[in-house]
């Protein structure tokens, strides 16, 4: 941040602290801001100018997108106030500041995600209008007079949905990247394979998704014995994926694909049945449980077929980040087949008293996949089980039995991402009476849990550089509408927005709650969003 800018922000600072009648005590921004100072008097942004000056041609199209959405409904006069976005060298890149004047509202950055974000922030302090386009003449455009210092606690700020045990279509999965962005999420895990289905178009192998991306039925509710008798399934094409790719950069969010493997599999090995240890057949899980099925790492065929999946995986997501899962893999094929018992043997891979010989295969399969990606210039993100054993340096860990595996992942040196079940699992009910919600896990994860969480909790300070970020996670088993996944992520999602962005000493649950209630529900109901009302009671 340079000096002139500082001063700057001292002076306007010092101006808005004088006193006033007419002062407000809360902006009601959620996630919220690093630094917030509310002064004197407000800023008319109906029908303001927007300007944008020597920004970028992206940058420049969000900012025209701005004063789009704030003139469209004007009354055709011409008004002198202002909006100014300017480029601070210096600045974080997703980095922003506000100063808001009864005149003029200055807004720096110095990146793309610091605009968006600033925009974000701003469209919060307008009427719902600005996320709808539909004009109420009596909406209330006055923006309280303010100075807003933001830059985000932690990069990796995620929300990952499943659209293996449930399918959704890309425009429910665009309505998810819409509302990210609203509160500033810039990562979108999206789990793309299981045992349950395939989803995403693999060119050299098409069975995956011909075969592989369609189960015959699943189980009603909780009854592992019943069947619906429905074929269910669906796949994204490459050119899809690569279009929701491009929408999400727009919003300043990196797509992290997850190709589950060695366990978690079912899918592909079902349509390509050389790729279990037993050969198979295998069909596609109708039931929601941990499959033995997984992977055989004894045949080089199965480690050509990887690195082949994942060159196309590469080809189609950019981020420098794959997810290769690594969670619940069973070992008890890998016990009796032949195949892998030959490569424990060439490995000279032996029972520690800790771990087994095959644990220390699951190593090896995560040490060749990672090496495999790093030639590709892309790092490997796994679920804690990775851990076990022996992991080479550079994977990172997501840690979702706990948070024990990103503890040990930090005093180990490597890097994690903290989505703890307790915390982090939207699919867990909202409500302590579980009767009275849907169909689902009974685990209780409140709002105000989400909320508690802090994720350097048990992490030497000297680590803490290793902890990414935090994820909330919505997984599908019981969840098979939009509207169902809207309900489990909101207000959720909000509470973790704060979790990923704010400092701990600026989070305060009554505010939040309160700004949800007055605010953000309305932002949610304009929007066309399902939402679970338990926060009100
Ligand atoms: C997981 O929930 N199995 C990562
Ligand atoms: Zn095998």
């Amino acid at each position: 941040m340079n000096t002139l800018y500082r001063y700057a922000i001292a002076a306007l600072t010092m101006l808005l602290l004088s006193a006033c009648a007419d002062k407000v005590e809360s902006l009601g921004i959620v996630p919220y801001p690093e630094n917030v100072e509310i002064g004197c008097g407000s800023f008319d942004a109906f029908g303001a100018k927007v300007i944008a000056e020597g920004l970028t041609a992206e940058e420049e199209d969000l900012v025209q997108g701005l004063g789009t959405l704030i003139t469209a409904g004007s009354d055709g006069k011409v008004r002198s106030s202002k909006i100014v976005f300017s480029h601070i060298d210096g600045m974080d890149p997703e980095e922003y500041a506000i100063e808001i004047g009864s005149r003029r509202i200055e807004v720096y950055s110095s990146a793309y995600n610091g605009t968006l974000y600033a925009i974000a922030t701003l469209k919060q302090l307008m009427p719902v209008e600005v996320y709808t386009g539909v004009y109420n003449p009596d909406a209330d455009w006055n923006i309280p007079c303010a100075v807003i210092k933001d830059k985000p606690r932690f990069a990796h700020r995620g929300m990952l949905l499943d659209c293996s045990r449930h399918f959704f279509e890309i425009d429910e999965v665009k309505k998810i990247l819409d509302i990210m962005s609203v509160y500033k999420l810039n990562r979108f895990h999206w789990h793309l394979t299981d045992d349950h289905g395939w989803r995403m178009e693999i060119k050299k192998y098409p069975l995956l998704t011909e075969v592989g991306g369609w189960r015959n039925g699943t189980m009603i509710g909780w009854d592992a014995k019943s069947n619906d008798g429905i074929r269910y399934g669906g796949y994204y094409t490459q050119e899809q994926l690569r279009d929701v790719v491009a929408y999400a950069a727009q919003r300043g969010i990196e797509i992290v694909p997850e190709i589950d493997l060695p366990a978690h599999m079912v899918s592909a090995l079902t349509a390509y049945p050389h790729l279990g240890c037993t050969g198979g057949p295998y069909s596609l899980m109708t039931v929601w449980d941990i499959a033995k099925d997984v992977l055989c790492v004894g045949k080089d065929s199965s480690f050509e077929f990887i690195e082949d999946v994942l060159t196309e995986v590469c080809e189609v997501f950019p981020y420098e980040y794959i997810h290769i899962g690594g969670d619940e893999c069973p070992k008890i094929r890998w016990e009796k087949c032949p195949h892998c018992q030959a490569r424990i043997k060439e490995l000279g891979l032996k029972d520690s008293g800790k771990w087994t010989a095959e644990h220390y295969l699951q190593n090896y399969v995560t040490a060749r996949v990672q090496k495999f990606l790093a030639s590709k210039g892309r790092k490997v993100i796994g679920w804690d089980e990775i851990l076990e054993g022996d992991l080479q340096p550079g994977a990172t860990i997501m840690s979702w039995r706990g948070v024990q595996g990103g503890i040990e992942a930090a005093n180990n040196g490597f890097d994690a991402i903290m989505t703890p079940c307790e915390y982090c699992y939207l699919n867990y009910c909202q409500s302590d009476k579980p009767e009275l919600e849907p169909v689902g896990f009974h685990e209780y994860v409140p709002v105000e849990k989400c909320y508690g969480y802090e994720p350097l909790d048990g992490i030497p300070e000297d680590a803490h550089h290793h902890i990414l970020g935090v994820q909330c996670n919505v997984w599908t088993e019981f969840i098979g509408t939009p509207a169902h996944v809207q309900y489990m992520l909101l207000p959720r999602m909000l509470a973790i927005s704060e979790v990923q962005w704010s400092a701990p000493e600026d989070k305060d649950y009554d505010r939040f709650r309160a700004d949800v209630m007055d605010h953000q529900f309305e932002i949610l109901k304009s929007m066309g969003y399902t939402y679970c009302k338990e926060i009100e009671y």
